[in-house]
């Protein structure tokens, strides 16, 4: 129980609590939103839930004391300097994170970050276990927590257990690299039902299943004998996330965004075509490989600006990590030779924005852009293609979308490229950009429809009805575990 002795029916666990303690530049703290798509998928779900949050607070020492924060009971889990450096710069987003994502950049294997990863995820299954109802429903989250479910079960029994990962599941080839890969399979097979993005995502998790453990696989499930000698069964499938289409719909017709979004456009000139890129400056999404195609264009002469212009909001993203680091400083340099070259006196070739911003600023962005360019290497969903998509109330706007995103699985209407083939997303930029206006509206109007269908309040309700759903577990296992 909770030092408070309440507990919740719900409980999430999330490497990040949906607010992130930050330094505000007159050196107080606040809290503030977040990043990525993992808080914004699920803040509008838990809205509608009366339940408790597990997360890290985003600064490392003693963790803040529970608070409860639009109508959700947020419990802060401690994370170390140390523990920072290892558990979440290093084994999560330095070995887990390139592993998971083709190896974009080579993975680094430390046994210490191991170590710390191991501890963190047992605080954070004892976090869990103390706030979780009698057989009440645990949903853990995203990679950087593995271990919990089987940690979870192992405390409370009674509860149910789902995990959910926001990126992609390596195939077995890449996955096999890792010298702690039965571990983490072990780790995810604690849980009753496991919720992947894509199907080829739940395949590779069943793959390493058979390949790693010899355990059986049939259909979306895989049988085995857990501790204590208790078979079981896990179900592991494709539930796609989505985004509040409702929500953005309504935020995007506000005529604060529409107004703001005009402003935009005239600030920039009020070129014939806005282009907009969206990203955490993460080296999966891409930006390094449309940054060169667009130099490219503005070489040709294919595009000129200010008749065209292009945007690229880039969110900071785990600064501290070499990678990230170095990808900053490639980035930077770019937009500094290409607005060197091309810019001229009161027009840049390139807008490059490293903040975040309001969610109306957002909108605003994309009521103004004209092709939303998404083409990252690798990416488990990108919310951010369906948050233009369900900002688009007007029918207009292209988007320009990555065949290794999952997205794409999704909205076939899209201008779809290979972002290593510069040629190719070259043209798939300027055949967006010129594409007559009824084609466009079609294609707009058939992913809306899509995404109105399948939105994130869908998405929850059918990750929810799965977890109940999952194979009971036999009467005579239970008396075992719980015996
Ligand atoms: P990831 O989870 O890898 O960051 P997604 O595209 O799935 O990628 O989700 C990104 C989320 O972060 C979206 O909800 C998007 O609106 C939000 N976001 C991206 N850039 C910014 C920014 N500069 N300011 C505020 N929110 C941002
Ligand atoms: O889903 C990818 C993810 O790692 C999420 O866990 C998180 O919402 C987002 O990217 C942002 O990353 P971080 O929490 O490392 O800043």
């Amino acid at each position: 129980m909770s030092t408070s002795g309440k507990t919740f029916d719900l409980v999430v666990a999330a490497n990040r609590l949906p607010v992130d303690r930050v330094v505000a530049s007159d050196g107080s703290k606040q809290w503030r939103r977040s990043p990525g798509g993992l808080v914004t998928a699920m803040e509008s779900v838990m809205s509608e839930h009366d339940g408790a949050w597990v997360g890290w607070s985003g600064e490392a020492g003693d963790a803040p004391e529970p608070f409860v924060e639009n109508g959700m009971y947020l419990r802060p889990v401690p994370l170390s300097e140390d523990e920072l450096q290892q558990y979440y710069e290093g084994f999560s987003n330095g070995t887990l994170w390139p592993i998971f994502h083709d190896v974009i950049v080579p993975a680094t294997f430390h046994r210490q970050w191991w170590y710390a990863y191991e501890r963190v995820n047992r605080r954070f299954a004892e976090a869990v276990a103390e706030l979780a109802a009698d057989s009440g429903t645990v949903w853990v989250h995203d990679y950087q927590l593995q271990l919990v479910p089987a940690m979870v079960r192992e405390l409370r029994p009674d509860v149910r257990i789902g995990w959910f990962n926001h990126i992609p599941f390596p195939p077995v080839e890449l996955f096999a690299q890792l010298p702690w890969r039965k571990a983490l399979v072990e780790g995810l097979l604690g849980a009753d039902f496991l919720g992947f993005q894509r199907v080829a995502d739940a395949h590779n998790f069943l793959r390493a299943c058979r390949r790693l453990h010899a355990f059986t696989t049939r259909g979306d499930t895989v049988s085995f004998t857990g501790k204590r000698g208790v078979q079981r069964v896990v179900r592991a499938s494709a539930i796609p996330i989505s985004v509040d289409f409702k929500g953005l719909d309504a935020l995007a017709r506000t005529p604060e965004v529409v107004a703001r979004a005009q402003q935009i456009r005239e600030s920039l000139g009020n070129p014939a075509t806005l282009l907009l890129g969206v990203d955490r400056l993460d080296y999966t999404k891409g930006i390094r490989h449309r940054l060169k195609a667009y130099a490219e264009l503005l070489t040709e002469g294919a595009v000129a600006p200010p008749r065209e212009v292009f945007v690229q909001v880039a969110t900071p993203s785990r600064e501290r990590v070499d990678a990230y680091r170095e990808l900053r400083a490639e980035v930077e340099g770019e937009v500094g030779r290409v607005n060197g070259e091309f810019g001229r006196i009161g027009h840049l070739a390139l807008q490059y924005l490293h903040h975040s911003y309001p969610r109306s600023e957002m909108a605003a962005l994309y009521v103004a852009a004209d092709v939303l360019l998404v083409t990252p290497l690798r990416d488990g969903m990108n919310l951010v293609a369906k948050e233009y998509v369900a900002c688009r109330h007007d029918g207009g706007g292209a988007l320009v979308l990555s065949e290794f995103t999952g997205a794409f699985h999704e909205l076939h209407q899209a201008y779809v490229c290979n972002p290593h083939d510069i040629e190719g997303l070259k043209q798939t930029i300027i055949r967006a950009l010129k594409a007559p206006e009824g084609e466009r509206r079609r294609a707009m109007k058939a992913m809306r429809r899509r995404v109105a269908d399948h939105d994130v309040q869908r998405w929850a309700s059918r990750f929810l009805e799965a977890l109940a759903a999952a194979p009971e577990r036999p009467v005579r296992q239970l008396a075992e575990v719980t015996g």
